[in-house]
């Protein structure tokens, strides 16, 4: 059984395979031939922050293939009144064919994965944000194509160290720029190193906006204050006003984000809602991106 907790639990092989499924489901929502792959199956979504597309994308997803989502907040469950992880993890493996889960703690995520029996798939954790990338190299396919350079400015969240590991196995060349005193972690940086040996892309990572973006073909950026976060609200809008996304650091590159977005911080309005902007292609490829996944990991 395969969990899902970073977007590298995927071989290159598989990451590549479920970017071509997505593609193919995308044509086949589109055309309105039915594709009830995971009939009579059920994913069960944990969730302890709120969402917007993460759960809208995953149930609208289930149903599109035939089967059920259900939706456990972070008030509906037992997990809020105290009931060890481990404990939720194998109730929920005795009914659902796969978890997927939004939590606080990348810890719980294994937890959850060691005792749920079924497939765990990551809806966004402190650390890691892979379902998001899968929507993003599935962007960057259709926006770019199959090679190119994408830069990161920003924060160097969740959604950035699934960003840089995933370019890297796809191909992409990646450069980063981030307040040194936000960087990635060096466990991120080398496993996109490595995905960039194997795949021959070349990863870099710094501090410099200007530098990063130099070559890009797309800019993604994604908020400086991510849930979780809120107590050093102050301290971050100052350590990040130099990596704010303008048109000027744009250029002709397209412009990326996970949203929601937090215009005038660390992107300008005219920036996400211009003409270069892909979030909403982003936003939509969330839904096939992880149909493909779901049916990859669940499918018979
Ligand atoms: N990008 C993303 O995960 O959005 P939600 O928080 O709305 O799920
Ligand atoms: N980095 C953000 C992403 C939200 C989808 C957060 O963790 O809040």
């Amino acid at each position: 059984m395969q969990h899902v907790l970073t977007i590298d639990d995927l071989s290159t092989d598989q990451l590549a395979s479920v970017l071509d499924d997505a593609a193919a489901l995308k044509r086949a929502q589109a055309d309105g031939t039915p594709h009830r792959l995971l009939a009579g199956r059920t994913l069960a979504m944990l969730f302890e922050k709120p969402s917007t597309r993460t759960r809208l994308s995953f149930e609208v997803g289930m149903t599109q293939l035939g089967g059920h989502a259900a939706f456990l907040g972070e008030d509906d469950s037992q997990l809020g009144r105290g009931e060890p992880v481990a404990d939720t993890a194998r109730a929920l493996g005795l009914y659902a064919d796969a978890v997927m889960a939004r939590v606080d703690s990348h810890a719980d995520l294994e937890t959850l994965a060691a005792n749920a029996g079924v497939p765990v798939v990551n809806g966004l954790s402190d650390r890691a944000h892979p379902a998001q990338t899968l929507a993003d190299l599935l962007t960057l396919r259709e926006v770019v194509g199959d090679a190119g350079t994408v830069a990161w400015v920003g924060d160097a969240n969740n959604v950035g160290a699934s960003f840089l590991v995933g370019a890297a196995m796809a191909g992409y060349d990646v450069h980063t720029a981030t307040p040194a005193e936000f960087a990635f972690d060096d466990a991120v940086v080398e496993r996109a190193l490595a995905a960039g040996d194997a795949t021959g892309s070349e990863v870099t990572v710094g501090h410099d906006p200007e530098a990063a973006v130099a070559a890009a073909d797309a800019v993604y950026t994604d908020v400086w204050v991510s849930m979780g976060d809120e107590a050093e609200r102050e301290r971050r809008l100052a350590a990040f006003e130099e990596f704010r996304v303008d048109s000027g650091l744009l250029g002709d590159a397209a412009f990326m984000h996970c949203l929601p977005a937090h215009r005038g911080e660390e992107v300008t309005a005219d920036v996400v809602d211009g003409p270069n902007s892909v979030v909403w292609r982003q936003a939509e490829n969330r839904l096939h991106a992880q149909k493909a996944l779901l049916v990859a990991l669940l499918g018979s």
